[in-house]
């Protein structure tokens, strides 16, 4: 059993209509034929924050929070799992999260690590660190967006045996379906960007623009699929798990076994 079809969601989250923007998921889930499928970064309340408080009020208790409740029920008995980004409270402080649910229901949250710009006045950097989990099919990472720009986190993710960088994204530079290419490459892991579209302006903020391009990148540095800028997408391919258990580039040569630690600088 070593194929999985994996897929992502890319929509416009509409700021702060949690139950809105939860509907436009259950009705992805509920369409979705494959096994695992990604959502993007934030998925819930939208991105352009103007106050801790507003992220307090959008962000949700993980796994005690109805939102989780509600996506459990939406996944359970399927074999399907989804990563979802959202914010969420815990004890006073507040994170730029992504749960892992299955079929028995909430399996983990990913707290993203390299928080970006003007997230960093709401959200604490993550303190999960890079978590791998097996869901039978495969075994799967987490990224959460701007992570992606540092090359050891996805490192990180594929030596502890992850087959799929699983990254929501809500991404407003141009780099990252591009860099995700290399990021495959150098790790042989396959990735599945999950990013948003659409566009905020909130208060006296400059608008943001995000850029859509959600794509599925193999170990080879495939693109399996890409999604345009603009339109919302439900996308699926099928991934040979195998193409990433093997990290041989060529006979002599082994890309994990061949790395030199003791000459990298930390
Ligand atoms: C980002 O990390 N949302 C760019």
């Amino acid at each position: 059993m070593s194929r999985i079809n994996g897929g992502y969601f890319q929509f416009s989250p509409v700021f702060g209509e949690v139950q809105r923007n939860l509907e436009t998921i259950l009705k992805a889930i509920h369409a979705f034929e494959g096994h695992l499928l990604v959502f993007p970064e934030l998925a819930l309340s939208g991105y352009q924050f103007l106050s801790k408080e507003e992220v307090r009020e959008l962000a949700d208790d993980i796994p005690s929070g109805p939102t989780i409740k509600v996506l459990e029920d939406a996944v359970r008995g399927r074999d399907l799992h989804v990563v979802v980004g959202l914010a969420e409270r815990d004890h006073g402080r507040l994170y730029n999260s992504a749960v892992l649910i299955g079929p028995i229901g909430y399996i983990g949250t990913y707290r993203k690590t390299h928080v970006f710009f003007e997230e960093t006045l709401w959200f604490a950097p993550g303190d999960t660190g890079f978590l791998v989990w097996d869901i039978g099919r495969a075994r799967v990472g987490v990224l959460v967006c701007f992570d992606w720009f540092f090359p050891e986190a996805a490192r990180s993710l594929a030596l502890k045996g992850a087959d799929i960088l699983c990254h929501p994204g809500n991404l407003v530079l141009p780099y990252c379906p591009d860099a995700m290419v290399t990021r495959c490459l150098e790790n042989r892991v396959f990735a599945i960007t999950a990013n948003r579209i659409g566009r905020e302006q909130r208060g006296e903020k400059p608008a943001l623009q995000f850029i859509g391009m959600s794509e599925i990148v193999a170990p080879n540095g495939r693109i399996l699929c890409r999604s345009s800028e603009k339109d919302q997408e439900l996308r699926l391919c099928e991934i040979d798990i195998a193409e990433a258990r093997d990290k041989r580039i060529n006979p002599y040569n082994d890309l994990l076994k061949d790395r030199r630690p003791h000459w990298y600088a930390s």
